[in-house]
């Protein structure tokens, strides 16, 4: 089932992304074709979802090397260097972009001994690869977490971990995806994610693209619907998994998975293994970005808030690997993930 819609596309030597702050208005796609340019994407959240920003950095790395390919080596390297700076910059919570510009500094590193135009165009090799490989993750993940759900299931998620999250496919709606691709009915119930409206605009628009039923609700309407039997199992995304399975993601994940240990109703989180970052040893450790007030505030110009007033806009919480019933990955299932569970991942 590929999506109706393309989060990044390569089009005339420039990275397109679908502009995700104007969904589901408009369906506008942005070029850029310098690492500022990307990271600046990223920081406006033009592109957005732990798997699509790192896709989007490793485009800023290949952008940026076509776009000063004619400079000598040794003024290549400084640009570049800057260049992987204001990309690392962009964001801080969702590790994706660390481990995709690590692999983008590996490849250009291993290419040193050849001329400045043969690295640029082995680094988008390497960003294409990096898109690629990332949906058929997705689809691995989707497999694996198909099968944890019955035949006919009633699915909560909050925020978008789907294809606009993603290269394609995407990694808890990949398994929405796969698991109706298997013959199962699932409907879903969006949460709307406030400040930013990830459930309401780009969960809920991506699904309806697919005629996947889904129903939005309030974020605080969660733990209601949970007590009336309404809600067989929770499935989201994850910016950044610590090496004990603590899980951080979008601003309000914690409290739907406290609701759902009160309810007993399994709370998934599907992230491949570019999202967990064992060098974090918990999950206090990971870096939590806070934005402006703006976005609580008001939104798209209109203001609800009164003048003068304090506010804090922390944008990701932490999850305790305790309230997780499991990890879906591409590697498989991790039920009840901890320390040696996760390292076992990567042996
Ligand atoms: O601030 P965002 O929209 O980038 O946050 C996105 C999320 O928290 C997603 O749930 C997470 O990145 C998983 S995406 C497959």
């Amino acid at each position: 089932m590929p999506s109706t819609f393309q989060t990044l596309r390569w089009r005339d030597g420039a990275i397109e992304m679908l502009d995700q702050r104007v969904l589901p208005e408009r369906q506008v796609y942005l070029s850029f074709d310098s690492a500022a340019g990307v990271a600046g994407a990223i920081k406006d959240m033009i592109i957005r979802g732990a798997p699509a920003i790192g896709c989007a950095a490793g485009y800023g790395v290949a952008v940026e090397a076509r776009r000063v390919s004619h400079q000598s080596p040794t003024e290549f390297e400084t640009t570049m260097s800057a260049g992987f700076a204001a990309l690392a910059a962009s964001r801080p919570t969702a590790v994706n972009l660390f481990w995709a510009l690590e692999r983008m500094k590996t490849r250009l590193h291993a290419l040193s001994s050849q001329n400045v135009p043969a690295r640029a165009a082995a680094l988008l090799d390497e960003a294409h690869a990096m898109c690629r490989e990332d949906v058929t993750l997705n689809r691995r993940m989707g497999v694996h977490g198909a099968a944890l759900l019955p035949e006919r299931s009633r699915v909560l998620t909050h925020c978008n971990a789907g294809a606009l999250a993603t290269a394609g496919h995407g990694t808890a709606l990949g398994v929405i995806r796969s698991a109706i691709e298997a013959g199962k009915q699932v409907a879903v119930y969006a949460d709307e994610t406030r400040p930013f409206l990830q459930g309401a605009r780009l969960t809920a628009w991506e699904l309806q693209q697919d005629q996947i039923p889904v129903t939005l609700i309030a974020d605080n309407a969660a733990g209601f619907l949970m007590s009336r039997g309404h809600i067989d199992a929770v499935i989201v995304g994850a910016d950044r998994v610590a090496a004990n399975g603590d899980v951080a993601n979008k601003i309000g994940t914690y409290q739907v998975a406290v609701m759902a240990h009160r309810h007993k109703i399994p709370f998934y989180v599907a992230c491949p293994l570019s999202t967990i970052d064992v060098a974090i040893a918990r999950g206090e450790d990971i870096p939590i970005e806070e934005r402006a007030a703006e976005e609580v505030l008001g939104y798209r110009g209109m203001r609800w808030a009164p003048p003068g007033i304090d506010v804090i806009n922390p944008v990701f919480d932490v999850t305790p690997a305790q309230l997780v019933t499991a990890l879906i990955t591409e590697k498989g299932v991790v039920l009840a993930p901890d320390r040696e569970k996760i390292a076992a991942l990567f042996s």
